[in-house]
């Protein structure tokens, strides 16, 4: 008999495994927000982020600023019981970890500990150094988050290319620059221009994890629905969908409706107690 693994099993790749990657291998990594998508999207990703996308993308919410702790808890423990072994991280969000270190720590702590997340990620630059250094003198790997940040997306004027500018790509290189020496094991680049994106992985002493940003970053990452065509809403330039599932789910859903209709589902082999024909 096999006995089934807990879902706070060690996670065969940590925060310093991926923080040695480094000018390496690429680092592979997706969204995962279920449990069924955890286990069919691990065993090609080095890590898995629980992000506060899950928001828009399961909770048809416009941003993600209405997403809540416990909602990323529920949904991280989903994503570590659907894939245990996984790398898992956890998006912080929005007004969980910006006030004080101290109420980042206590956030932290309570992902950290109610999910078996190996690290959480928190948006912001220079403004969240300290509390990136607070936190990872605590024992809490921090994955930083630079460029487009989807949470202050109230003050920085919506979804569009950051560093275009010159005085705005120098923010961000510092906001880099802040973010690794503060002690982040790692960083999104999330949608800046593809110059500023190489020049950043080549400053910083740590893996950057592109999103709509550059090939030459160390690693890459993307909603997971948006791989596979579910989020159909909206298709920025840098998605590139490798499937097209929105499409099959429509047209399961029409053939269903349509043999309910006509009564050929369910047929005879799909109902109990029903003699198979010549049987
Ligand atoms: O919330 C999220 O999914 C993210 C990734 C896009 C990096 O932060």
């Amino acid at each position: 008999m096999s006995v089934a693994k807990p879902a706070s099993a060690s996670p065969r790749v940590t925060p310093p495994d991926l923080r040695a990657r480094k000018g390496g291998t690429p680092i592979v990594s997706l969204t995962a927000y279920t449990a069924p998508i955890a286990a069919l999207l691990a065993p090609h990703c080095d890590f898995l982020l629980v992000g506060d996308s899950v928001g828009m993308v399961l909770h048809g919410m416009d941003n993600t600023l209405g997403v809540t702790l416990d909602m990323m808890i529920l949904h991280a423990k989903a994503v570590k019981r659907g894939a245990p072994e996984a790398c898992v991280l956890v998006d912080m969000p929005f007004g969980t970890y910006e006030e004080s270190p101290e109420q980042a720590f206590r956030n932290c702590a309570r992902v950290m500990a109610e999910t078996g997340a190996a690290g959480v990620k928190l948006e912001g630059g220079v403004s969240m150094a300290p509390t990136i250094a607070f936190l990872a003198k605590r024992a809490i790997p921090v994955m930083g988050h630079v460029g487009l940040l989807p949470q202050s997306v109230n003050v920085t004027g919506g979804f569009r290319a950051h560093g275009r500018e010159a005085a705005e790509a120098k923010r961000i290189l510092a906001d880099a620059k802040a973010v690794a020496e503060a002690g982040a094991f790692a960083m999104v680049v999330e949608g800046v221009v593809e110059p500023l994106a190489r020049q950043i992985t080549k400053t910083v002493p740590v893996p950057t994890i592109g999103i709509g940003a550059s090939p030459h970053c160390d690693g890459q990452i993307l909603v997971s629905d948006d791989l596979i065509g579910l989020f159909a809403t909206f298709k920025p330039r840098f998605v590139k969908r490798y499937a097209n599932l929105a499409a099959e789910v429509s047209k399961a859903a029409a053939a269903y409706a349509a043999e309910v209709k006509a009564r050929t589902f369910p047929a005879p082999e799909h109902c109990f107690g029903v003699k198979k024909k010549g049987g």
